[in-house]
């Protein structure tokens, strides 16, 4: 298997560190938070120092202090007319922090999934491998992130001819519906060294990608292991999941979770936790340690 990679622990938090306690700093102060509503909920685009002082009930120079910080964190803009100076909210500015904001609990959900693997199997990493298909990326992010929580390998299938934007609805949609496999690289995936298999792919027309049915067909030395599935889709994944299911029974392999997953849900990062926590609870424990965990 040529398509194996290893974790990458770093998220690019450490640069945003620095930049995000200021930004927690300008907006730690409850006045500056009135100023901050009361500038992103203004429809005139002229409040003054005086304006917002009387609304605050607080001295001119005070709300001034106050602009001060919030200008220097990048929340706050001003502009000058003759004798008059207008302030406005900075919207991009708080779209970047929320960038920033996702960033960081992204990170701690990461460490959070990674606790979760080491307190469950006493192990860093899982000797599970995570086979996929994945035709506009979505599938791949929940193997990354699988990979980062489980320290696991990964094997991404690609079909050997590629679909186009095209193809892939009307080709790709005929295929799936028939159950018609896709010719597939690598062809020939050996999982016989894994304790756990981890199979992912987007739903097609309600079914599971044709790659990924002949990803299946591809295990070689799959027989008497457990499985975890899972599908990407928009919310219709319609009989994706029992007919993979049904594809591994056939080759000897017993599904014991299988997890449905949205782009929503990614973001939420819920279904995905709970994904996390399906891998670990159906990793087999070596005997002395609790045994084998059924999902
Ligand atoms: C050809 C095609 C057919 C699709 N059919 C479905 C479907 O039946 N139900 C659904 O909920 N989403 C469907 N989708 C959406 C994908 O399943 C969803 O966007 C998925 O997360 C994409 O994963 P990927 O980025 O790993 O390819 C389809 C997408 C494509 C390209």
């Amino acid at each position: 298997m040529d398509d194996v990679n290893r974790c990458d622990p770093c998220t690019g938090l450490c640069e945003i560190v620095p930049e995000l306690a200021g930004i927690f700093k300008a907006l730690s102060d409850p006045t500056r938070l009135r100023i901050v509503h009361l500038l992103a909920t203004d429809t005139t685009g002229t409040l003054g120092v005086s304006d917002l002082a009387e609304q605050l009930g607080i001295s001119q120079p005070g709300v001034s202090q106050h602009l001060k910080t919030l200008k220097s964190e990048g929340f706050v803009t001003s502009r000058r007319e003759g004798f008059h100076v207008y302030f406005s909210f900075n919207r991009e500015r708080l779209a970047q922090f929320q960038d920033y904001f996702d960033l960081m609990c992204g990170a701690v959900m990461d460490r959070c999934d990674r606790e979760l693997v080491r307190k469950t199997t006493q192990q860093a990493a899982l000797n599970a491998c995570v086979v996929f298909y994945s035709y506009t990326g979505v599938t791949r992010e929940v193997a990354d992130r699988i990979r980062n929580a489980c320290g696991c390998d990964l094997v991404e299938v690609k079909t050997v001819t590629e679909y186009s934007a095209f193809t892939a609805y009307t080709t790709g949609v005929l295929r799936s519906r028939r159950g018609i496999c896709d010719p597939i690289l690598p062809d020939v995936i050996d999982v016989s060294r894994y304790d756990l298999l981890v199979i992912g792919t987007p739903v097609w027309a309600w079914k599971p990608a044709p790659a990924i049915s002949t990803a299946v067909r591809a295990l070689k030395g799959c027989e008497g292991k457990r499985a975890v599935v899972f599908v990407t889709n928009r919310g219709q994944p319609g009989e994706a999941l029992p007919l993979l299911e049904a594809a591994l029974a056939t080759r000897g392999v017993e599904v014991a979770a299988a997890v449905s997953l949205t782009k929503e849900d990614l973001a939420a990062r819920t279904a995905e936790n709970d994904l996390i926590e399906q891998i670990v609870k159906a990793y087999p424990l070596p005997a002395g340690n609790g045994g084998s965990v059924r999902a």
